[in-house]
Protein backbone atom coordinates (compact mmCIF):
# COMPACT_ATOMS: atom_id res chain seq x y z
CA UNK A 1 0.00 0.00 0.00
CA UNK A 2 1.20 3.46 -0.69
CA UNK A 3 2.12 5.30 2.32
CA UNK A 4 2.47 9.56 2.64
CA UNK A 5 5.63 10.71 4.04
CA UNK A 6 3.39 11.96 7.04
CA UNK A 7 1.91 7.98 7.04
CA UNK A 8 5.23 6.65 7.09
CA UNK A 9 6.24 9.31 9.96
CA UNK A 10 3.31 8.34 12.30
CA UNK A 11 4.61 4.52 11.88
CA UNK A 12 8.08 5.62 12.87
CA UNK A 13 6.48 7.05 15.83
CA UNK A 14 6.45 10.63 15.58
CA UNK A 15 3.53 11.54 16.59
CA UNK A 16 3.64 8.94 19.27
CA UNK A 17 2.56 5.60 20.56
CA UNK A 18 -1.36 5.84 19.81
CA UNK A 19 -1.24 7.29 16.48
CA UNK A 20 1.49 4.48 15.41
CA UNK A 21 -0.63 1.58 16.69
CA UNK A 22 -3.82 3.22 15.33
CA UNK A 23 -2.02 3.50 12.04
CA UNK A 24 -0.03 0.09 12.24
CA UNK A 25 -3.02 -1.25 12.52
CA UNK A 26 -5.06 -0.09 9.55
CA UNK A 27 -2.39 -0.67 7.53
CA UNK A 28 -2.21 -4.76 8.41
CA UNK A 29 -6.23 -4.12 7.67
CA UNK A 30 -5.67 -2.38 4.17
CA UNK A 31 -2.99 -5.00 2.92
CA UNK A 32 -5.62 -7.68 4.01
CA UNK A 33 -8.42 -6.09 1.69
CA UNK A 34 -5.61 -4.71 -1.04
CA UNK A 35 -5.97 -1.14 -0.39
CA UNK A 36 -4.24 1.15 -2.26
CA UNK A 37 -3.34 3.69 0.29
CA UNK A 38 -5.21 5.73 3.30
CA UNK A 39 -7.87 7.79 2.63
CA UNK A 40 -9.16 10.57 5.15
CA UNK A 41 -12.03 10.29 6.72
CA UNK A 42 -14.52 13.18 7.73
CA UNK A 43 -15.77 11.64 10.94
CA UNK A 44 -15.68 8.69 12.88
CA UNK A 45 -18.46 6.98 14.74
CA UNK A 46 -17.50 4.13 17.12
CA UNK A 47 -19.23 0.95 18.86
CA UNK A 48 -16.79 0.30 21.74
CA UNK A 49 -18.47 2.84 23.48
CA UNK A 50 -20.95 0.26 24.89
CA UNK A 51 -19.32 -1.90 28.15
CA UNK A 52 -21.44 -4.50 26.51
CA UNK A 53 -19.29 -4.56 23.28
CA UNK A 54 -15.88 -3.18 24.93
CA UNK A 55 -15.87 -4.91 28.21
CA UNK A 56 -12.52 -4.71 30.71
CA UNK A 57 -10.42 -5.26 27.71
CA UNK A 58 -11.93 -1.78 26.65
CA UNK A 59 -11.25 -0.25 29.55
CA UNK A 60 -7.82 -1.24 29.77
CA UNK A 61 -7.47 -0.34 25.97
CA UNK A 62 -8.52 2.94 26.33
CA UNK A 63 -7.08 3.17 29.65
CA UNK A 64 -3.47 3.06 28.21
CA UNK A 65 -4.38 5.67 25.37
CA UNK A 66 -5.17 8.23 27.97
CA UNK A 67 -2.37 8.02 29.54
CA UNK A 68 -0.28 7.99 26.29
CA UNK A 69 -2.09 10.99 25.96
CA UNK A 70 -4.48 9.58 22.43
CA UNK A 71 -6.53 12.48 20.81
CA UNK A 72 -9.11 11.59 18.25
CA UNK A 73 -7.96 13.43 15.04
CA UNK A 74 -11.52 14.19 13.51
CA UNK A 75 -15.10 14.60 14.90
CA UNK A 76 -16.04 11.12 16.45
CA UNK A 77 -19.21 9.87 18.35
CA UNK A 78 -20.22 7.31 20.46
CA UNK A 79 -22.84 4.60 19.90
CA UNK A 80 -25.24 3.74 22.46
CA UNK A 81 -23.57 2.75 25.79
CA UNK A 82 -24.47 -0.15 28.20
CA UNK A 83 -26.74 2.25 30.60
CA UNK A 84 -29.12 5.11 30.64
CA UNK A 85 -26.64 7.82 32.08
CA UNK A 86 -29.54 9.43 33.83
CA UNK A 87 -32.03 6.94 34.67
CA UNK A 88 -29.70 3.70 34.93
CA UNK A 89 -31.44 2.50 38.81
CA UNK A 90 -34.75 2.85 37.14
CA UNK A 91 -33.74 0.31 34.98
CA UNK A 92 -32.68 -2.19 37.41
CA UNK A 93 -28.51 -1.85 35.92
CA UNK A 94 -26.60 -3.07 38.59
CA UNK A 95 -24.34 -0.30 40.36
CA UNK A 96 -21.25 -2.27 39.54
CA UNK A 97 -22.01 -2.84 36.02
CA UNK A 98 -22.75 1.05 35.88
CA UNK A 99 -19.81 2.26 37.00
CA UNK A 100 -17.84 0.40 34.51
CA UNK A 101 -19.90 2.26 31.86
CA UNK A 102 -18.91 5.42 33.49
CA UNK A 103 -15.55 5.04 33.60
CA UNK A 104 -15.81 4.21 29.43
CA UNK A 105 -17.75 7.22 29.09
CA UNK A 106 -14.84 9.37 30.97
CA UNK A 107 -12.01 7.79 28.98
CA UNK A 108 -13.67 8.39 25.36
CA UNK A 109 -14.50 12.30 26.58
CA UNK A 110 -10.65 12.26 27.58
CA UNK A 111 -10.02 11.35 23.85
CA UNK A 112 -12.55 13.52 22.48
CA UNK A 113 -15.34 11.94 21.59
CA UNK A 114 -18.56 13.22 21.62
CA UNK A 115 -20.81 11.77 24.15
CA UNK A 116 -24.14 11.41 21.38
CA UNK A 117 -24.45 7.50 22.56
CA UNK A 118 -26.43 6.88 19.64
CA UNK A 119 -26.65 4.59 16.89
CA UNK A 120 -28.30 7.97 15.15
CA UNK A 121 -25.50 10.06 14.89
CA UNK A 122 -26.71 11.46 11.92
CA UNK A 123 -29.45 13.32 13.84
CA UNK A 124 -27.09 15.46 16.14
CA UNK A 125 -23.71 16.13 15.70
CA UNK A 126 -22.37 14.04 13.26
CA UNK A 127 -24.39 14.81 9.69
CA UNK A 128 -22.16 13.42 6.66
CA UNK A 129 -21.93 14.78 3.12
CA UNK A 130 -22.66 12.70 -0.03
CA UNK A 131 -19.73 11.38 -1.11
CA UNK A 132 -17.22 12.27 2.13
CA UNK A 133 -15.09 8.92 3.42
CA UNK A 134 -16.47 7.87 6.83
CA UNK A 135 -14.50 6.01 9.37
CA UNK A 136 -17.84 4.36 11.03
CA UNK A 137 -18.99 1.41 12.71
CA UNK A 138 -22.59 0.48 14.22
CA UNK A 139 -24.16 -1.50 11.12
CA UNK A 140 -27.59 0.51 11.15
CA UNK A 141 -25.74 3.93 10.89
CA UNK A 142 -23.15 2.72 7.89
CA UNK A 143 -25.89 1.10 5.87
CA UNK A 144 -27.87 5.03 6.64
CA UNK A 145 -25.00 7.08 6.05
CA UNK A 146 -23.98 4.82 2.60
CA UNK A 147 -27.22 4.75 1.52
CA UNK A 148 -29.33 7.43 2.03
CA UNK A 149 -26.94 10.43 2.44
CA UNK A 150 -24.12 8.50 -0.15
CA UNK A 151 -20.83 8.90 1.89
CA UNK A 152 -18.99 6.45 1.56
CA UNK A 153 -17.73 3.77 5.18
CA UNK A 154 -16.95 0.27 5.15
CA UNK A 155 -18.65 -1.52 8.66
CA UNK A 156 -15.63 -0.91 10.56
CA UNK A 157 -15.10 -3.56 13.77
CA UNK A 158 -14.94 -1.72 17.08
CA UNK A 159 -11.37 -1.01 17.93
CA UNK A 160 -10.85 -0.13 14.22
CA UNK A 161 -13.37 2.34 14.22
CA UNK A 162 -10.86 4.07 17.45
CA UNK A 163 -7.62 3.49 15.08
CA UNK A 164 -9.83 5.26 12.34
CA UNK A 165 -10.64 8.05 14.54
CA UNK A 166 -6.89 8.72 15.95
CA UNK A 167 -5.54 8.97 12.65
CA UNK A 168 -8.45 10.22 10.51
CA UNK A 169 -7.73 7.96 7.80
CA UNK A 170 -8.96 4.23 7.02
CA UNK A 171 -7.80 2.13 4.32
CA UNK A 172 -9.34 2.42 0.68
CA UNK A 173 -10.93 -0.29 -0.34
CA UNK A 174 -14.45 -1.67 -0.64
CA UNK A 175 -16.89 1.01 -0.24
CA UNK A 176 -14.49 4.10 -0.57
CA UNK A 177 -14.28 2.49 -4.21
CA UNK A 178 -16.81 3.95 -6.67
CA UNK A 179 -16.80 0.80 -8.74
CA UNK A 180 -17.84 -1.15 -5.37
CA UNK A 181 -20.80 0.59 -4.93
CA UNK A 182 -22.78 -0.87 -7.50
CA UNK A 183 -25.85 -3.02 -7.05
CA UNK A 184 -25.33 -6.75 -7.27
CA UNK A 185 -28.70 -8.12 -6.37
CA UNK A 186 -32.09 -7.04 -7.81
CA UNK A 187 -35.62 -7.46 -6.05
CA UNK A 188 -37.94 -5.64 -7.71
CA UNK A 189 -41.83 -5.38 -5.98
CA UNK A 190 -45.18 -6.75 -7.44
CA UNK A 191 -47.21 -3.65 -8.46
CA UNK A 192 -49.82 -4.44 -5.76
CA UNK A 193 -47.50 -4.38 -3.17
CA UNK A 194 -46.04 -1.45 -4.81
CA UNK A 195 -48.99 0.27 -4.57
CA UNK A 196 -50.26 0.00 -1.25
CA UNK A 197 -47.20 -0.22 0.60
CA UNK A 198 -47.43 0.22 4.29
CA UNK A 199 -45.25 1.81 6.72
CA UNK A 200 -44.40 -1.14 8.89
CA UNK A 201 -43.98 -3.20 5.47
CA UNK A 202 -40.56 -1.28 5.12
CA UNK A 203 -38.67 -3.35 7.90
CA UNK A 204 -40.23 -6.33 7.24
CA UNK A 205 -38.32 -5.73 3.58
CA UNK A 206 -35.40 -5.07 4.89
CA UNK A 207 -35.45 -7.96 6.57
CA UNK A 208 -36.00 -9.91 3.83
CA UNK A 209 -33.66 -8.23 1.54
CA UNK A 210 -30.84 -9.04 4.35
CA UNK A 211 -31.61 -12.35 4.51
CA UNK A 212 -31.41 -13.28 0.65
CA UNK A 213 -28.89 -10.66 -0.24
CA UNK A 214 -25.95 -11.30 2.38
CA UNK A 215 -23.19 -9.13 1.72
CA UNK A 216 -23.43 -8.30 -1.50
CA UNK A 217 -25.53 -4.67 -2.43
CA UNK A 218 -28.85 -5.27 -3.08
CA UNK A 219 -31.14 -2.79 -5.44
CA UNK A 220 -34.77 -2.12 -4.57
CA UNK A 221 -37.44 -0.78 -7.23
CA UNK A 222 -41.34 -0.25 -6.96
CA UNK A 223 -40.85 1.93 -3.65
CA UNK A 224 -42.77 4.57 -4.47
CA UNK A 225 -42.15 7.20 -1.55
CA UNK A 226 -39.97 6.90 1.22
CA UNK A 227 -39.94 9.26 4.83
CA UNK A 228 -36.15 9.43 6.78
CA UNK A 229 -37.76 7.13 9.62
CA UNK A 230 -38.42 4.14 7.12
CA UNK A 231 -35.64 4.54 5.17
CA UNK A 232 -33.39 3.65 8.59
CA UNK A 233 -36.03 1.03 9.76
CA UNK A 234 -35.55 -0.38 6.66
CA UNK A 235 -31.85 -0.28 6.39
CA UNK A 236 -31.22 -1.40 9.93
CA UNK A 237 -33.52 -4.49 9.38
CA UNK A 238 -31.10 -5.40 6.15
CA UNK A 239 -28.37 -4.54 7.72
CA UNK A 240 -29.01 -6.99 10.92
CA UNK A 241 -30.43 -10.00 8.89
CA UNK A 242 -27.66 -10.02 6.61
CA UNK A 243 -24.83 -7.72 6.88
CA UNK A 244 -25.93 -5.47 3.67
CA UNK A 245 -23.92 -1.98 4.62
CA UNK A 246 -25.25 -0.20 1.05
CA UNK A 247 -28.16 -0.79 -0.50
CA UNK A 248 -29.98 1.62 -3.54
CA UNK A 249 -33.68 2.16 -3.73
CA UNK A 250 -34.44 3.08 -7.38
CA UNK A 251 -35.52 6.87 -7.43
CA UNK A 252 -35.09 7.46 -3.70
CA UNK A 253 -31.38 7.12 -2.61
CA UNK A 254 -28.90 9.43 -4.07
CA UNK A 255 -26.55 6.82 -5.76
CA UNK A 256 -29.84 5.22 -7.77
CA UNK A 257 -31.74 7.84 -9.73
CA UNK A 258 -32.11 5.30 -12.46
CA UNK A 259 -32.16 1.56 -12.20
CA UNK A 260 -28.99 1.89 -14.54
CA UNK A 261 -27.47 4.58 -12.34
CA UNK A 262 -27.68 1.87 -9.33
CA UNK A 263 -26.68 -0.98 -10.90
CA UNK A 264 -23.48 0.81 -13.47
CA UNK A 265 -22.27 -1.18 -16.70
CA UNK A 266 -23.56 -4.49 -14.77
CA UNK A 267 -26.41 -6.58 -15.00
CA UNK A 268 -27.98 -7.86 -11.68
CA UNK A 269 -26.21 -11.05 -10.37
CA UNK A 270 -30.30 -12.21 -9.34
CA UNK A 271 -32.99 -10.81 -9.52
CA UNK A 272 -35.98 -11.55 -6.86
CA UNK A 273 -39.18 -11.16 -6.92
CA UNK A 274 -41.05 -9.43 -3.90
CA UNK A 275 -44.55 -9.94 -3.35
CA UNK A 276 -47.45 -9.56 -0.88
CA UNK A 277 -46.77 -13.59 0.07
CA UNK A 278 -42.66 -12.54 0.90
CA UNK A 279 -44.13 -9.73 3.51
CA UNK A 280 -46.52 -11.95 5.04
CA UNK A 281 -43.89 -14.84 5.70
CA UNK A 282 -40.86 -12.74 6.67
CA UNK A 283 -43.31 -11.12 9.57
CA UNK A 284 -44.36 -14.46 10.50
CA UNK A 285 -40.77 -14.95 10.57
CA UNK A 286 -39.79 -12.36 12.59
CA UNK A 287 -42.28 -13.44 15.15
CA UNK A 288 -40.66 -16.20 17.65
CA UNK A 289 -43.74 -15.92 19.26
CA UNK A 290 -47.81 -16.24 19.15
CA UNK A 291 -49.97 -13.60 19.81
CA UNK A 292 -51.48 -13.19 23.62
CA UNK A 293 -50.50 -11.24 26.77
CA UNK A 294 -46.52 -9.43 26.60
CA UNK A 295 -44.45 -8.35 28.94
CA UNK A 296 -41.96 -4.96 27.62
CA UNK A 297 -42.50 -3.43 24.39
CA UNK A 298 -39.76 -1.90 22.35
CA UNK A 299 -40.08 0.63 19.75
CA UNK A 300 -37.11 3.50 19.05
CA UNK A 301 -34.91 0.83 17.18
CA UNK A 302 -32.56 2.95 15.75
CA UNK A 303 -32.90 5.30 18.30
CA UNK A 304 -36.15 7.59 17.22
CA UNK A 305 -36.29 10.30 15.30
CA UNK A 306 -38.74 13.56 16.68
CA UNK A 307 -41.07 12.75 14.01
CA UNK A 308 -40.97 9.28 15.80
CA UNK A 309 -41.33 10.78 19.21
CA UNK A 310 -44.43 12.69 17.98
CA UNK A 311 -46.62 9.76 17.11
CA UNK A 312 -45.86 7.87 20.05
CA UNK A 313 -47.21 11.31 21.85
CA UNK A 314 -50.04 11.20 19.62
CA UNK A 315 -50.91 7.57 20.33
CA UNK A 316 -50.22 7.89 24.04
CA UNK A 317 -51.64 11.55 24.27
CA UNK A 318 -54.37 10.72 27.45
CA UNK A 319 -53.91 6.81 27.44
CA UNK A 320 -52.45 4.67 30.72
CA UNK A 321 -50.00 1.95 30.13
CA UNK A 322 -51.30 -1.46 31.24
CA UNK A 323 -50.10 -2.67 34.35
CA UNK A 324 -47.50 -4.57 34.58
CA UNK A 325 -46.59 -3.87 31.14
CA UNK A 326 -43.32 -1.96 30.11
CA UNK A 327 -42.76 0.22 27.08
CA UNK A 328 -39.93 1.99 26.47
CA UNK A 329 -38.87 4.01 24.20
CA UNK A 330 -35.45 4.78 22.87
CA UNK A 331 -33.79 7.99 22.03
CA UNK A 332 -30.59 10.24 22.17
CA UNK A 333 -30.72 13.16 24.66
CA UNK A 334 -30.86 15.80 21.80
CA UNK A 335 -33.93 14.22 20.30
CA UNK A 336 -34.92 13.88 23.94
CA UNK A 337 -34.01 17.37 24.98
CA UNK A 338 -36.13 18.85 21.59
CA UNK A 339 -39.04 16.08 22.41
CA UNK A 340 -39.51 17.32 25.90
CA UNK A 341 -39.83 21.41 25.09
CA UNK A 342 -42.20 20.06 22.52
CA UNK A 343 -44.50 18.51 25.06
CA UNK A 344 -44.18 15.09 23.87
CA UNK A 345 -41.69 13.84 26.65
CA UNK A 346 -45.00 14.93 29.11
CA UNK A 347 -47.24 12.54 26.92
CA UNK A 348 -45.17 9.77 26.69
CA UNK A 349 -44.10 10.07 30.29
CA UNK A 350 -47.79 10.58 31.58
CA UNK A 351 -48.99 7.59 30.09
CA UNK A 352 -46.45 5.58 32.25
CA UNK A 353 -43.94 4.46 29.36
CA UNK A 354 -40.23 5.55 29.84
CA UNK A 355 -37.63 6.91 27.72
CA UNK A 356 -34.63 4.72 27.63
CA UNK A 357 -31.58 7.49 26.60
CA UNK A 358 -28.85 6.70 25.49
CA UNK A 359 -29.01 3.20 25.16
CA UNK A 360 -31.46 0.29 24.31
CA UNK A 361 -32.41 -3.09 25.01
CA UNK A 362 -30.43 -4.96 23.12
CA UNK A 363 -27.60 -2.47 24.85
CA UNK A 364 -28.54 -2.69 28.61
CA UNK A 365 -28.89 -5.96 31.13
CA UNK A 366 -32.26 -7.14 31.67
CA UNK A 367 -32.14 -9.83 33.75
CA UNK A 368 -33.28 -8.39 36.59
CA UNK A 369 -36.67 -7.60 34.90
CA UNK A 370 -37.37 -11.64 34.02
CA UNK A 371 -39.60 -10.77 30.68
CA UNK A 372 -40.56 -13.40 28.37
CA UNK A 373 -42.26 -11.89 25.63
CA UNK A 374 -41.44 -8.34 23.64
CA UNK A 375 -43.05 -6.60 21.03
CA UNK A 376 -41.41 -4.74 18.69
CA UNK A 377 -41.88 -2.35 15.26
CA UNK A 378 -37.91 -2.86 14.93
CA UNK A 379 -36.81 -5.52 12.13
CA UNK A 380 -33.24 -4.74 14.21
CA UNK A 381 -34.84 -5.65 17.66
CA UNK A 382 -36.92 -8.77 15.88
CA UNK A 383 -33.73 -10.33 15.09
CA UNK A 384 -31.43 -9.50 17.77
CA UNK A 385 -33.56 -9.42 21.60
CA UNK A 386 -34.27 -13.24 21.31
CA UNK A 387 -30.33 -14.12 22.30
CA UNK A 388 -29.38 -10.42 24.13
CA UNK A 389 -32.81 -9.94 26.08
CA UNK A 390 -33.65 -13.74 25.81
CA UNK A 391 -37.69 -12.97 24.88
CA UNK A 392 -39.72 -14.52 22.75
CA UNK A 393 -39.99 -11.95 20.21
CA UNK A 394 -43.32 -11.01 18.09
CA UNK A 395 -42.83 -8.42 15.79
CA UNK A 396 -45.78 -5.58 14.88
CA UNK A 397 -46.67 -2.45 13.44
CA UNK A 398 -45.72 0.89 15.35
CA UNK A 399 -49.85 1.26 16.36
CA UNK A 400 -50.04 -2.15 17.40
CA UNK A 401 -47.02 -2.27 19.86
CA UNK A 402 -48.28 0.90 21.16
CA UNK A 403 -51.88 -1.11 21.71
CA UNK A 404 -50.19 -4.17 23.14
CA UNK A 405 -48.61 -1.85 25.68
CA UNK A 406 -52.00 -0.47 26.47
CA UNK A 407 -54.11 -3.71 26.54
CA UNK A 408 -51.35 -5.94 27.84
CA UNK A 409 -52.01 -8.12 24.82
CA UNK A 410 -51.01 -8.54 20.90
CA UNK A 411 -53.58 -9.32 19.02
CA UNK A 412 -52.47 -7.87 15.49
CA UNK A 413 -49.53 -6.99 13.56
FE1 LIG B 1 -29.66 1.30 18.03
FE2 LIG B 1 -29.93 -0.52 19.89
FE3 LIG B 1 -31.31 -0.68 17.72
S1 LIG B 1 -28.03 0.37 19.18
S2 LIG B 1 -30.02 0.22 16.13
S3 LIG B 1 -31.49 0.95 19.26
S4 LIG B 1 -30.34 -2.37 18.70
Amino acid sequence: MHLTDEERRILDGAFGEPQRIALSVLVKLGNAYDADRMVEIASAHIVGSSYQIAGEAGIEIYGRLVEQGARVKVRTTSDPGSIDFARWREFKTPADYADRQIKIAELLGRMGVIPTWTCTPYTTFNVPRFGEDLGWSESSAVVFANSVIGARTNRLAAYVDVCAALVGRVPRFGLHLPECRRGEVLFELAPDLSESFEDHFFPVLGFFVGQRTGDRIPVITGVRHATFDQLKAFGAAAAASGSVALYHMVGITPEARTLEEAFGARLPAERIAVGRREIVLTMEQMSRGERGAVDVVGVGCPHASIDQMRRYATLLRGKRIHSGIELWICANTVVEDMARKMGYVEAIEQSGAKLMVGTCHNDCPLGAWGFRRLVTDSGKFAYYTPTTVGTECIFASTEACIEAALTGRVERL
